[in-house]
């Protein structure tokens, strides 16, 4: 079992996602973890300390102050008595006392005393989530080390209200877990990554612009699988409301000129996966000003310009990475169409998705691709989009270093 043995401190703080951690608390003892449980006050308005205690055969430590667990100094001794802290939910409150080092209850005085890598998993509305201080107290925690997993984008419990703020799903945060307490095998270690995602959009006039559906969701997954096995991995990301992932350097760009320069100017490379829906045309001369409707005038003709081709120009480079993976977004003849990109672009690999809008996979979770290579089609089941990262960077792992 990956984490046999491995003592968790699992801190609850309070907010609607708190019920999420009983299975968080679940999925790490069915994976041998053994889970020491911290609630903080407003966490057990949530959830009840006897749920907690029942999933983690552990007794649940609520208080600072407590006259039994405190006859040996408790808290100190609960801060280092184990291999990792995780905190989820984060509730913005519990973040901002991290940021600012409060110690006034049990919770935030352990993660103040603790000496071991502590990974939190934020959950929030997404006002709280962007709101200025919160921004502040993530790139405080951020520059003192500590490890992030989300949080996601997505509906809230509240009505009408989605955004940036979801807790990260419990089988993410054991995978990141694992990943900080279980490393194994890192086959890509040394090497490095570039990948590209999300759309582009390529301005018609300042405020104006041509987009296409991309998430962004396939290529941060396969940034932050390749940097799991090892890579280090630079994610070249046009405009998308997800996150940055974990373990990855992201460099945000908006024009498909832009991402082709961020992408370029990082050569050498081992590794290249161009994910990313970059928009075939830009608009030829946009505007410098907001283009105005004249009553009575014709629309204004849009001129479109080809966009530089980021995959052809990788594969052909005098410094092309051993691994050139691309993307082909079809709707029509997925195998012919993703074949002839082969060998015309210079990859060594093509994922050909069918992306018509009855597939739901442009801007959805899941993903049906076949890989193209000189050694033929191998078409794979209906995967989510980590499981599509997660086989493709093993992939190329078996490809670079067998
Ligand atoms: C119904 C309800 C839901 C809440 N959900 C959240 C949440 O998801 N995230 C959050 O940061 N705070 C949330 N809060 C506010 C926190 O519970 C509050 O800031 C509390 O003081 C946090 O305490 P703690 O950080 O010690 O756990 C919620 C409050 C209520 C009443």
């Amino acid at each position: 079992m990956e984490l046999s043995n491995k003592r968790i401190l699992l801190i609850i703080s309070g907010g609607i996602a708190a019920y999420k951690s009983l299975d968080l608390i679940r999925r790490l003892r069915e994976r041998g973890a053994l889970v020491r449980p911290v609630m903080t006050k407003a966490a057990q308005e949530f959830i009840t300390p006897l749920a907690v205690g029942a999933l983690s055969a552990s007794h649940v430590y609520t208080d600072l102050f407590s006259r039994e667990d405190e006859q040996d100094v408790g808290h100190i001794r609960l801060a280092r008595d184990t291999d990792l802290v995780v905190v989820a939910p984060a509730s913005a409150d519990l973040m901002a006392k991290m940021a600012n080092g409060l110690a006034d209850d049990l919770a935030s005085a352990v993660l103040l005393a603790t000496d071991r890598p502590v990974l939190i998993a934020p959950a929030m509305n997404p006002k709280m989530w962007e709101a200025p201080p919160t921004r502040r107290n993530v790139a405080t925690l951020k520059a003192d080390g500590i490890h992030f997993i989300g949080p996601m984008a997505g509906e809230m419990a509240e009505r009408n209200e989605a955004g940036v703020g979801r807790m990260a799903e419990p089988l993410e945060i054991v995978k990141a877990i694992t990943a900080l307490l279980a490393p194994g095998d890192r086959p890509l270690a040394g090497k490095t990554a570039i990948v590209t995602s999300g759309p582009t959009h390529e301005p018609i006039d300042p405020v104006r612009y041509i987009a296409n559906r991309s998430s962004g969701r396939q290529g941060h997954a396969i940034a932050a699988a390749l940097a799991r096995l090892g890579a280090e991995v630079t994610l070249v990301s046009g405009p998308v409301t997800i996150p940055d992932p974990q373990g990855v350097s992201t460099v945000h760009v908006e024009r498909a000129e832009e991402m082709r320069d961020a992408v370029v100017s990082r050569l050498p490379a081992d590794i290249a996966v161009m994910v990313a829906a970059v928009a075939d045309w830009r608009v030829a001369s946009s505007a410098g000003h907001k283009i105005k409707k004249q009553p009575g005038e014709a629309p204004p003709p849009l001129q479109l310009a080809e966009n530089p081709d980021i995959l052809k120009t990788v594969g052909h480079h005098e410094n092309r990475p051993r691994i050139v993976v691309g993307f082909a977004a079809e709707t029509q003849d997925v195998v012919a169409n993703g074949s002839s990109k082969l060998e015309r672009k210079g990859a060594d690999m093509i994922v050909a998705n069918d992306v018509s809008p009855e597939t739901g996979v442009m801007g959805g979770t899941r993903n049906r691709v076949k890989i193209i290579s000189g050694g033929g089609v191998d078409e794979w089941p209906d995967l989510d989009k980590d499981e599509v990262a997660e086989r493709l960077a093993a992939l190329i792992a078996q490809k670079l270093v067998g």
